[in-house]
């Protein structure tokens, strides 16, 4: 059966954390669509073009693998592409609170979309975005967390900054 996948988050910017779940992904799923939420809560350091397109780069090398951007619900996001899996990263303890109530309102929202968690390598696990572009600000090396051209645009962009 061909089973589409929805891979939602912020990704601001993708870690080698996000890659490890969309490599896990790619291999269960026909599809997996990567949904970059616009998310102008977090006040993202990369917009959302920048986004999509760090993750076209890094995601190139798998052919079931697709980026999109979307600002509208995420359960009418996925009905548009056609998926029927929701697909969320657990790191550790502290993230299931969230993502079971995340999972708990989607689910309320479209009762056919099921949630599914995977957990990344183990030494992803403490990852998180936030801590790689606070690292990165303070000029240290993000490189065994990051591709290597996440790390050239933040380098880019604290420089800058
Ligand atoms: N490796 C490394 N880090 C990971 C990770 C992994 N495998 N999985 C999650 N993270 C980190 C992210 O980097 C992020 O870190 P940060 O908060 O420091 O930036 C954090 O975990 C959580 O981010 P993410 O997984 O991107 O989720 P999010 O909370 O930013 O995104 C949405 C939530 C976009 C899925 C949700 O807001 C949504 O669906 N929005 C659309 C609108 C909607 O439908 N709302 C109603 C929902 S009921």
């Amino acid at each position: 059966m061909e089973i589409t996948a929805i891979y939602p988050g912020t990704f601001d910017p993708v870690t080698s954390g996000h890659l490890d779940i969309i490599d896990r992904a790619a291999r269960l799923y026909s599809k997996v669509i990567v949904a970059v939420a616009v998310n102008s809560n977090k006040s993202p350091l990369f917009d959302v073009t920048q986004r999509v397109k760090l993750l076209e780069e890094v995601t190139d090398i798998f052919e079931n693998v697709s980026i999109i951007g979307f600002d509208n619900l995420l359960v009418d996001c996925a009905k548009q592409q056609g998926a029927s899996v929701i697909l969320r990263g657990l790191r550790a303890i502290s993230d299931f609170e969230y993502e079971f109530q995340l999972a708990g309102m989607n689910r309320r929202l479209s009762p056919g979309l099921e949630t599914v968690f995977l957990t990344p390598a183990e030494q992803y696990e403490f990852i998180s975005s936030s801590m790689i572009k606070e690292i990165a600000r303070l000029g240290g090396d993000v490189s065994s967390f990051v591709p290597k051209i996440v790390q050239e645009h933040l380098i880019e962009k604290f420089n800058r900054g």
